[in-house]
């Protein structure tokens, strides 16, 4: 079993005995309506891939399916494409030229639609646009932007030239975005004025202006006004988005792509404190998000698809722009947060635009519990008929509710595992089909052998153990960027032979999947990634401190919450004051998600007699736990001491 002990949320959520059969008019319409796909995959993986990819457009056929030397694979080799030519050209020609591609709604109130010629005609000036500032084919470029339209046209204007978007997340901080930009090498950078967070001004140009100072591979900066956000422009290197797309033509010849050229980067958290630039390819990771949004969402051409994730995380990736731009579907974005003005806001826009397919996070979920049923009983939510969540363990109670309450009790839950590394689902029900468990993912998708291993990598055919991949999957990374070493060593030498996710998992009777979280030091928070070491960096970047061990403990809302136990420098005082800065000094080198909850003031802190900090009881403490075997630790005491002193400080 996984060292980090299942909490008692996850041995009730182990007991559940709900189940949920698809309702018959739902599997009547369903794309999927039975399970021979899956008896399909197994027999013939590199054809039932291939004729999956046959659906999207290439420009040449490739000649071999997969070549496989691990860790790396390649797919569709031989094989040309474009991204931006599956998620735009080919729907120019017929109905779907008028169809909204992008409903997008601002926090303000403002909206905006733009149907798939209107989509095709931005991306294309945009592109051109790119290829006026020198962009090309394999450069990199880092996009920092609100949840607006131009973050999506940036990207597929990317996809279109070749060139390897880095999103980073708008809720990152300036460093982190300048270790980013740093890392890949990027050469042009992205953002906007501003964005509008909860009525406040998210101010990105002026955190771009501040990652700037040290990122001298960036030669240009572009703009998008989305506000009248007064901002510094640097002439000869800014440019305004709008005076950039003045004038040059609609049209841009789509780069035909190799199969395994790369598409983009996309940092993650691992168990160091340096973020990991996940590689992902062409036709192996298009061919996977446009199938299992068709299969998972059960797409339909008058679905209105909502994923309210941020672009900026591998979801909105995946499941706002790539998948859903490939089925031809119509996709919700919306700029702001769920609570404002009103934490109705969700409900008004999904009955405002008849949204259909909902995909949010458990988190949201928990949020959306705690806040009340009167919330979305405000609103007509009939024209929803699938739910979805991703992100992180849902517990057994909040995935109930959000069936009840928001699904009508009429509609099917579909509970989706994946990650960064895997770029698609992976573990997901298939909602005409599958019988569904509270709390579980259910199984693998057809293609996918995951199973649940012991210590020795042996399979656990009823029980708990490490959750790992075993073939090859066409949307994986490809690598870590700059860093095959330690792609190798992350997720390739814990089992030999097989992908380690670094999750925790349980096998059930019926070979039901329950996703246990992560079993390494990477915390989960508000079903976001951040490392422990991140965090732990952060704070011993401050002047006063000397030590630093973080942990996630459970938390009603975010899942996880951070809990940091700290030393100080010798002579420097530690109170409450300092405990505020150093939870801002974490602000500023990370961003607002990382945060910790507490800050517990501590002269020594629990280690292995190898020196090895146990955080394992330092989460002990920190739930109000009795705390867990103490034979390996050096000083026994300093748990004592620290555990007195939690508890003062807490009560
Ligand atoms: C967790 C998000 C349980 C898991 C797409 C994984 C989940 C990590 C689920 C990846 C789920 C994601 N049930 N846990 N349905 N979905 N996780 O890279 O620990 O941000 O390894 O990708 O989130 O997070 P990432």
């Amino acid at each position: 079993m996984p060292d980090r002990k299942p909490s008692s949320a996850i041995d009730a959520l182990l007991e559940e005995q709900r189940v949920y059969v698809p309702p018959n008019d739902f599997r009547d319409k369903a794309t999927i309506k039975d399970e021979t796909m899956y008896a399909q995959a197994a027999a013939e993986p590199d054809a039932f891939w291939a004729k999956i990819a046959g659906e999207l457009d290439w420009f040449v056929k490739w000649n071999r399916v997969l070549e496989w030397r691990e860790p790396d694979a390649k797919w569709f080799v031989g094989g040309k494409l474009n991204a931006s030519y599956n998620c735009l050209d080919r729907h120019l020609r017929g109905p779907r030229k008028n169809k909204a591609a992008l409903i997008w709604v601002g926090e303000p109130g403002d909206r905006r639609t733009l149907t798939y010629w209107d989509l095709y005609r931005e991306v294309n000036k945009f592109a051109n646009a790119l290829r006026k500032l020198g962009v090309a084919k394999g450069d990199r470029v880092a996009i920092y932007m609100p949840m607006i339209p131009e973050l999506a046209i940036a990207m597929l204007a990317c996809a279109r030239i070749g060139a390897v978007h880095s999103v980073v997340f708008g809720g990152f901080s300036a460093e982190a975005l300048r270790d980013r930009i740093n890392d890949a090498q990027a050469n042009v950078l992205i953002t906007a004025d501003g964005g509008y967070r909860r009525g406040q001004i998210v101010p990105l140009k002026h955190d771009a202006d501040e990652a700037l100072k040290g990122t001298p591979s960036i030669h240009h900066v572009v703009v998008v006004k989305r506000g009248s956000f007064s901002v510094h422009i640097h002439e000869g290197r800014d440019h305004w988005w709008h005076e950039l797309m003045d004038g040059v033509s609609d049209h841009c010849w789509p780069e035909p792509m190799e199969s395994e050229d790369m598409l983009y980067i996309l940092y993650t958290s691992g168990t160091t404190g340096k973020p990991k630039g996940i590689v992902h390819t062409t036709g192996g990771y298009m061919t996977g998000v446009y199938a299992t949004t068709k299969w998972v969402f059960d797409l339909k051409e008058e679905d209105v698809f909502w994923c309210t994730a941020d672009i900026g995380w591998v979801t909105g990736h995946s499941y706002v722009v790539y998948g859903p731009l490939a089925n031809g579907a119509t996709v919700v974005m919306y700029e702001g947060s769920p609570d404002w003005p009103d934490k109705d806001r969700f409900w008004q826009i999904v009955e405002e635009l008849g949204v259909s397919v909902f995909y949010t996070a458990p988190t949201a979920i928990r949020a959306f519990m705690k806040w009340g049923a009167e919330w979305p009983k405000k609103h007509k939510l009939t024209s929803l008929r699938l739910l979805g969540t991703v992100g992180e363990p849902i517990n057994p109670e909040a995935w109930v509710w959000y069936q009840e309450h928001i699904g009508g009790g009429s509609c099917p839950v579909v509970d989706t595992w994946w990650q960064t590394e895997t770029g698609m689902i992976l573990i997901s029900p298939l909602p005409g089909i599958t019988t569904l468990k509270p709390g579980s993912a259910t199984k693998p998708l057809p293609g996918i052998s995951a199973e649940v291993v012991n210590e020795q990598g042996e399979r656990v055919p009823v029980g708990g153990g490490y959750l790992v991949l075993k073939r090859p999957w066409p949307a994986m990374l490809r690598g870590i960027y700059g860093d095959p070493d330690r792609y190798r060593q992350q997720y390739w030498s814990r089992f030999p032979g097989v992908y380690f996710t670094g999750d925790g998992a349980k096998r059930d009777k019926d070979g039901y999947l329950w996703l246990l979280g992560r079993v390494d030091d990477v915390m989960n928070v508000a079903g976001h990634r951040i490392s422990t070491m991140e965090v732990e960096s952060a704070l011993v970047d401050h002047p006063t401190v000397a030590e630093a061990a973080v942990v996630g403990r459970n938390h009603d809302l975010k899942g996880t919450a951070i809990a940091a136990f700290v030393t100080v420098k010798e002579g420097k005082s530690s109170d409450s004051e300092l405990a505020e800065q150093l939870k801002e000094h974490v602000v500023k080198k990370i961003g607002k998600i990382a945060r910790p909850e507490e800050i517990l003031f501590t002269a020594d802190l629990p280690k292995t007699r190898s020196g090895k900090i146990m955080r394992r009881l330092l989460r002990d403490i920190a739930e109000g736990k009795a705390v867990g075997d103490t034979t390996t630790l050096a000083d026994p005491a300093v748990i004592a001491r620290l555990k007195q002193k939690y508890e003062e400080q807490e009560g």
